[in-house]
């Protein structure tokens, strides 16, 4: 495409799994020095695609070249001595290794005579690899005592040992701050400067507008075509993976505001809430915003009684209500959607349907105490085509389905209760464009049936774009509210600092 050789080609890579094509005949290119990033919608197939370059899955047809000759990858230990690495969303660092044993473990320095393993051999190398990505972990830390983004550095550096020539990055910056974000920004830059590929996968589009030189784009398993970054533009991509044009990214609609239905005054906890206090009526979006760590997951796990409270009062309707666990918050009518979906969401031994009438089974008892099956279907089989999940069908495992899928599933979950008050916490990180638009669209229609919504939202455009008034959190603490109107990037991102 630019007169260079690529460093990877796929050709014509199929893949399928029991019930699903999940990749038909896919080209794809990745150059030495650039940033290739992979899109798609959720569930396009991009996991899969890197899994087989990474050796994790085998595909079904089509041929790996890499620097011009073909590779047949066999396993993942396979596709290292190819020189292609990946770093997978969920990320492997073992919490009771340190930094150095991290760095080697499976590939670890021994000793010339003795088959110990060399440990000073290992911190030097590691602090030499570390040092090489700009990042200055202490090798003889303990992982459990490290943040996501310094273990992502980790698996970068741990890339680097292996002599990694293409580096996979799955949804790298879902978990991370803003801080670190812009940390692994400097450290792709580095990886170009090596001449090492790397393919990005990632949801959110402005970070491909700023660090990706080239895309490959997936729909529906199939080849979308490529482009390089600097001759397209956000449309333009959007139209390549969803196969039509987005009218309104952030469909906002005005409803007629109720009474007050949530109202929490002076709430604390010993997780780092300190006297916050709002409300939130009928009718209404409330967006909260703040940097990782302000206290916006913890104010929503005390409301929903989770964490216990240390001081305060919450009203529903009026009426002071008691919660002492999540039991009480349900009964209340209150649902929280969690921003982790592995530890905290779902089940993943269990189906989709399964998962999503879980937190249900009562709504579906008959008067006999026996649940009725086939309303519990219809409703599960409702949701799925509402927000467009991507399963053959309701008995499909949920672990089987791709991240931004699971996430629908259990936002679902906690649809089917038909709560009061709905608190979701990033309720569209891993979740591709469009279904974004299709999730904004149900929490509109929420809102105008009366329901009350809490958002807690890192990303800055979608708080703006569609709640009616937003809480700026900061160290715990409320640090301001500002109107539809008055909300800009700027006085919210001061709030925040405040
Ligand atoms: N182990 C598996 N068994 C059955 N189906 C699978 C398996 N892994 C993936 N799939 C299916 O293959 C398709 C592609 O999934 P994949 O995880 O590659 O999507 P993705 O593009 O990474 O999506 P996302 O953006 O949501 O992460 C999906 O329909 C998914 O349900
Ligand atoms: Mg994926």
């Amino acid at each position: 495409m630019n007169g260079k050789k690529p460093m990877l080609k796929m050709e014509n890579v199929s893949k399928i799994f029991p019930g699903v094509k999940a990749l038909d005949k896919v080209n794809i290119e990745a150059y030495g020095g650039e940033v290739t990033a992979l899109m798609g919608e959720n569930g396009a197939g991009k996991s899969t695609l890197m899994k087989i370059l990474s050796g994790v899955y085998q595909k079904d047809e089509g041929k790996i070249f890499i620097e011009g000759k073909e590779a047949h990858i066999k396993g993942i230990k396979s596709a290292e001595e190819y020189g292609v690495t990946i770093i997978h969303q969920e990320l492997s660092t073992l919490n009771n290794l340190t930094v150095a044993e991290n760095l080697f473990l499976g590939n670890e320095k021994c000793c010339k005579f003795s088959r110990r393993i060399n440990k000073k051999e290992q911190i030097e190398r590691s602090k030499m690899f570390l040092e090489q990505i700009g990042c200055n972990l202490d090798p003889n830390e303990l992982v459990a005592n490290i943040n996501v983004g310094e273990k992502q550095m980790i698996e970068i550096a741990k890339a680097l040992t292996k002599n990694a020539r293409i580096i996979i990055m799955d949804e790298p910056t879902t978990a991370l701050t803003d801080i670190e974000t812009t940390n692994l920004f400097k450290v792709i830059e580095n990886l170009k400067k090596k001449g090492i590929a790397i393919i990005y996968i990632s949801h959110r589009m402005e970070e491909i507008f700023t660090i990706c030189d080239r895309v490959e784009v997936l729909r529906d398993g199939k080849y979308a075509g490529n482009a390089l970054i600097k001759d397209i533009d956000n449309d333009k991509l959007i139209s390549m993976m969803v196969g039509r044009k987005i009218e309104e990214q952030f469909p906002y609609k005005e409803a007629k505001k109720g009474d007050k239905l949530l109202e929490v005054s002076n709430l604390s906890c010993n997780e780092g809430v300190n006297n916050a206090s709002f409300e939130v009526r009928k009718g209404e979006i409330l967006g909260i915003a703040g940097l990782m760590g302000a206290g916006r997951t913890e104010l929503a796990k005390t409301v929903f009684g989770e964490y216990k409270k240390t001081s305060g009062s919450i009203k529903i309707n009026g009426k002071e209500v008691n919660i002492k666990n999540i039991e009480d918050a349900i009964s209340q009518g209150i649902c929280y959607l969690s921003e982790d979906r592995k530890k905290e969401g779902c089940v993943l031994g269990l189906s989709v349907g399964e998962n999503m009438s879980l937190c249900n089974l009562k709504k579906y008892q008959n008067s006999l105490r026996k649940i009725d099956r086939n309303k519990e279907n219809q409703d599960i089989d409702y949701y799925i085509n509402k927000i467009n999940i991507k399963t053959p069908n309701r008995e499909q495992l949920i672990k089987n389905l791709s991240g931004g899928n699971q996430q629908k599933v259990i936002l679902a979950k906690w649809l089917m209760l038909s709560p009061e008050v709905l608190i979701i916490d990033e309720p569209t990180r891993g979740i591709d464009v469009g279904a974004k638009k299709e999730i904004y669209d149900l929490l509109n229609e929420l809102k105008s049936m009366g329901k009350a919504i809490v958002m807690i939202s890192s990303d800055l455009p979608e708080v703006l774009g569609i709640s009616d008034r937003i809480l700026v959190m900061s160290e715990g603490k409320i640090s301001g509210e500002l109107s539809r109107k008055e909300a800009s990037q700027e006085n919210i991102m001061k709030l925040a600092l405040a």
